[in-house]
Order: C-alpha cells, then sequence, then structure tokens
C-alpha cells in the first residue's frame, strides 16, 4: 500500500513513519508536511534513508498542493496528522487552528472524493469530548459521548471529525476517527508538558505548573498510539470512531514530581502559575471498544514510558537545544511572562 502521513515531521505522526516502516516493509510511506514551527525534518533524519520513505513539503490547506500529491503520487491510505495542536497557542490565536485542522482536511476530503482513495484516517483527540469532573473518577469517554469542546484547538478537531463523518456519509469516503488522550515518548515538540518540565529540569529554570497542577490527563506512550491507528486502517470497519487510551490517568504535579524525581532534581523548581483559560479538568478514555473489537492493547506503563522519555530527552539533546535556541524563546516569553 502507499500510504501518506500528513504532519508526519511532527511528534505524533514523525513517530507513526517510523513505526510503519519497521512494521510494514511492504508499504510505502509518504510524508505530506507543511514543516511549520512544529515540523522538523531532523525527525525524520533515519526515515529519509530509507528507499520506501519519500517526504514531500506541503500544506493541507492548500488545495493545489493537495490535488498535485494525489496526482502524482495516488496513494491507497491517508492518515491525517497535520494540524495546529498547542491549546495555549489555539488560545491567543484561533483562526490558523480553523484553517489547517477545518479547511485543511475538507480539502483532504475533497481530494479523497476526486480521486478516490481505499481509506482516510482521521487522528482526532479526546478533547473533543470536552472534560469531565474532578470528583467524578466513575466517568469515561465512550464513543458516543457528546462533543463538547471547551478550547478553540478541540472546537476545530471537533469540525474535522463532523466533516469526516459528513463526507463518508454523503460521499461514501471509506474514513475512520480516532480520539486519543494525551501522547508523550520522543520527538515530543517541546512546547508541551512533559518535553517542556524535562528540558526546563535539565537547565535547572522554573517549571511552570499551572493552577494548583491537579488538572488529570490519560498518558498514552506514542508507540501504543501508533500501533492502535495501524491497526485501525488496516482492520478498523469503515465510517466508525474508535476511542484510544491506556488508563494511566495522573494529575499534572504527579507528572512534574515523576519527572523531577527520574532527573534527581529539586521539587523547588516548581512554580504555580496563572491557569489556563478554560482549561479543561480531567480527560480519561474508555478503550472497551478498540480493545474488544480490534484486539489492541497498550503495551507501555507511564513508569516505564516516562522513564524512556526522559532517557531520550537525555540521549537527544541536540534535537531540542536546536529547538529551543530559536523563535521559541520568543514563544517562552510571550506565553510565560505575563504568567508569574
Ligand atoms: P505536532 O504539532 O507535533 O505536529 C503537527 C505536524 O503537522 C507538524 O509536523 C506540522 O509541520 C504539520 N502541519 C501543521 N500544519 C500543517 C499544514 N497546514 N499542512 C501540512 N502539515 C502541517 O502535533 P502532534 O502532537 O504530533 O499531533 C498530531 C495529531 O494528533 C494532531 O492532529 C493532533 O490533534 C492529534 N492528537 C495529538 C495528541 C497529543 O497528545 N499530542 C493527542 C491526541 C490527538
Ligand atoms: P499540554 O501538554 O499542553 O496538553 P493538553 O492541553 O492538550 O492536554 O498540557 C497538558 C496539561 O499540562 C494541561 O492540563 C496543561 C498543563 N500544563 C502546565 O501545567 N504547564 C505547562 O507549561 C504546560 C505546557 C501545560
Amino acid at each position: 500500500m502507499k500510504i501518506v502521513v500528513t504532519g508526519g515531521a511532527g511528534f505524533i505522526g514523525g513517530n507513526f513513519v517510523y513505526y510503519l516502516l519497521k512494521n510494514h516493509a511492504e508499504d510505502f510511506v509518504i510524508c505530506y508536511d507543511k514543516l511549520t514551527y512544529a515540523g522538523n525534518l531532523e525527525t525524520l533524519e533515519d526515515a529519509l534513508k530509507n528507499k520506501n520513505f519519500k517526504f514531500v513539503k506541503g500544506d493541507i490547506s492548500n488545495r493545489a498542493e493537495v490535488y498535485k500529491l494525489f496526482e502524482e503520487e495516488k496513494p491507497d491510505v491517508i492518515v491525517n496528522f497535520a494540524a495546529e495542536s498547542h491549546v495555549d497557542r489555539s488560545i491567543e490565536d484561533p483562526e490558523l487552528f480553523l484553517r489547517t485542522n477545518i479547511i485543511g482536511t475538507s480539502i483532504l476530503l475533497d481530494a479523497c472524493k476526486k480521486f478516490g482513495i481505499k481509506r482516510f484516517h482521521q487522528v482526532s483527540t479526546d478533547e473533543v469530548y470536552g472534560d469531565l469532573p474532578l470528583d467524578r473518577p466513575d466517568l469515561f469517554f465512550t464513543e458516543k459521548t457528546n462533543l463538547h469542546t471547551s478550547s478553540p484547538y478541540s472546537a476545530s478537531k471537533a469540525s474535522a471529525d463532523l466533516l469526516v463523518q459528513a463526507y463518508s456519509r454523503t460521499y461514501q469516503i471509506p474514513a475512520t476517527i480516532s480520539r486519543c488522550s494525551n501522547n508523550y515518548g520522543p520527538y515530543h515538540f517541546p512546547e508541551k508538558l512533559i518535553p517542556l518540565m524535562i528540558i526546563n529540569a535539565l537547565n535547572e529554570k522554573k517549571l511552570p505548573v499551572y493552577g494548583k497542577g491537579i488538572n488529570v490527563r490519560d498518558w498514552l506512550y506514542v508507540e501504543d498510539h501508533c500501533s492502535a491507528i495501524d491497526l485501525i486502517i488496516r482492520n478498523g470497519k469503515v465510517g466508525e470512531i474508535y476511542n484510544v487510551g491506556g488508563h494511566n490517568e495522573k494529575t499534572n504535579i504527579d507528572v512534574v514530581k515523576t519527572i523531577l524525581k527520574i532527573l534527581g532534581k529539586s521539587e523547588d523548581l516548581i512554580e504555580f502559575v496563572t491557569d489556563r483559560k478554560g482549561h479543561d479538568q480531567r480527560y480519561a478514555i474508555d478503550p472497551t471498544k478498540i480493545e474488544t473489537e480490534l484486539g489492541w492493547t497498550p503495551k507501555t506503563k507511564f513508569d516505564d514510558g516516562i522513564k524512556k522519555t526522559v532517557d531520550w530527552y537525555l540521549k537527544n539533546k541536540s534535537w531540542w537545544e536546536k529547538i529551543i535556541s530559536g523563535e521559541y524563546q520568543n514563544y517562552y516569553s510571550k506565553m510565560y511572562e505575563h504568567r508569574l
């Protein structure tokens, strides 16, 4: 199969490219990526040496570029990871999120309709379900939970999901959707909680924890997310939604303290800062459907995954040092100076 991975120069897409090359030598993989601030060709350095891999620079919200990709490559499968993905940036400037996440997805779907496709897979998020209260640990998101978004990011992802369902029904696009909880692991861009805390701790910088640090996220090691998507594109039923999560709920403060412990750093580095606007309290996935229908199980427990992740950041300093030495400094000042 010829599989196009949009957003494959980012965190999860990059890991998915490596997952495919390792587990499916029979497939040809194309990464289609605009290389925004979050895209990094260094992430794909080893993939670029593989004869079953090709990189194409392009924007999912540029119709001419997307149609050219379909005309030239005639893909069998599209896995759409390309997105603006950071909630805090969406709160500062929603418009780009609407263009990339909604219009971009609709253009990919138009291309599938015009040129044909065997499978379109939309990588979505549990954030489309909104949040759960902290005092109801018995509640979980299922595929039947209503959409109820909190941030411009989650609203844009929910809109994209609705478009995928509409194109699937109206134009018979063979589509599937996965909604995953928070991922962590190698190549995670430094603006997100786990890499930000690892990198700041290594640099003896303060660790900015929003609010009281009691918000809960359901952490999934990125390779387990990749195995779920791989199963869905091969065995998942057209028109279906699959929730992906590993029952690894942690408060933010627990995650930060675990990282400090692994690195042997002091908890004095923790600094509680102004909370995120509209901050979702708790995400928690019920993965029963993908477990029972597709036989998926996550392999990595949080305690092991977080150690592997810290180790990766220790061994790959050049990857993140280059990122944080550039434009990222301006981003960091803009986002964090006013929170103190
Ligand atoms: P990321 O920000 O690390 O990577 C996004 C990639 O998309 C980058 O390589 C970027 O260059 C590319 N991109 C952005 N706009 C583009 C455009 N217009 N055209 C082509 N490429 C473009 O994101 P991530 O964390 O790897 O997330 C990937 C997907 O998974 C997203 O759709 C996100 O909503 C979803 N998701 C992420 C998480 C998580 O915990 N990170 C959890 C659930 C779902
Ligand atoms: P993040 O990695 O941005 O993912 P998401 O908002 O999509 O869940 O944030 C994870 C949690 O960590 C979220 O509750 C916000 C919190 N957080 C902090 O406390 N400090 C930070 O500097 C960041 C980036 C996030």
